[in-house]
């Protein structure tokens, strides 16, 4: 019979549910995220599910990952209805906390990784973005000590950024990536989709069309700056305003050097006031 969903907002609540699982000798998963949940998370609970004994999702909009200029204030909120969600999942124990438990007075760090974080895509266009992430994921596997966190390959660099990290910092939690959830479309499900109007809702799922042309052109010899040059051309033609479309080393981010190496195609764009993003293997 599924075991029914529990919420916390404390660290000590977390730590104590969680060390009570291990005792048992129980596998764990964490989910992080920022709430206003879609089939996208609800996959990456799917997937912990299939992998581990309990899963634990963290719902936390970090206010240290969003600049003075972006969306922190109107980020999509809906508690109840991404708990009913997680309940139907199967997850186990979610974690809510307040702000100040996660950055108390006084809190001074900041996790800060070279590599995959400084390769010149989304940490060219959001300096700090990283940095946020970074900190606060470091926080949330210390704090949950999980066998597995779940991160979705939808934002392909973060989950580079956070296996990096657990591999540099010897946390003993092991990366998962879990596959994009796109809807009929095509488009990549974000929780920023919900700022999409009508007319922005037919255009954005060109995004992952261009990335598939961009990758039967490079895979039928096209150069690879010729095809990226020509997708970011496809872009603003349908009417995104590009940010970047790059064709990287698919392990490290790394611009491409060998005919060996595998290619990730990555893009972001402007869509009116959303900023969409995608990523694909060639
Ligand atoms: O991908 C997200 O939702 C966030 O960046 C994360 C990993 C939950 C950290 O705040």
């Amino acid at each position: 019979m599924p075991l029914k969903l529990h919420t916390v907002s404390t660290i000590e609540a977390l730590r104590f549910q969680v060390n009570a699982w291990k005792m048992q000798g129980l596998r764990t998963a964490l989910v992080p995220t920022m709430g206003a949940l879609h089939e996208g998370h609800l996959e990456l609970v799917r997937k912990g599910v299939r992998l581990a004994d309990r899963v634990i999702v963290t719902i936390f909009i970090n206010p240290k990952q969003f600049a003075p200029n972006e969306d922190l204030a109107t980020y999509p909120r809906d508690i109840q209805g991404d708990l009913d969600l997680l309940e139907n999942a199967g997850a186990h124990l979610v974690f809510v906390p307040e702000g100040e438990e996660i950055y108390p007075n006084g809190f001074s760090t900041k996790v800060l990784l070279e590599g995959p974080a400084q390769a010149g895509l989304e940490d060219r266009f959001r300096p700090d973005f990283f940095g946020g992430v970074t900190t606060v994921v470091a926080k949330l596997f210390n704090m949950a000590n999980c066998d597995y966190a779940m991160f979705g390959e939808k934002d392909y660099q973060q989950l580079m950024v956070v296996t990096q990290m657990a591999r540099d910092l010897n946390i003993p939690t092991t990366v998962i990536p879990v596959e994009t959830v796109r809807g009929d479309s095509g488009l990549a499900l974000s929780s920023r989709n919900a700022y999409l109007n009508d007319k922005e809702q037919k255009i954005a799922p060109i995004m992952n069309q261009t990335l598939h042309a961009a990758a039967s052109d490079i895979r039928s010899g096209m150069a690879i700056e010729q095809a990226t040059i020509k997708a970011e051309k496809a872009l603003s033609a349908a009417g995104f305003k590009p940010d970047y479309f790059e064709a990287r080393h698919a392990n490290t981010l790394a611009p491409i050097k060998a005919k060996s190496d595998p290619i990730r195609l990555l893009t972001a764009a402007w869509l009116g006031k959303t900023r969409l993003l995608d990523n694909i293997p060639v």
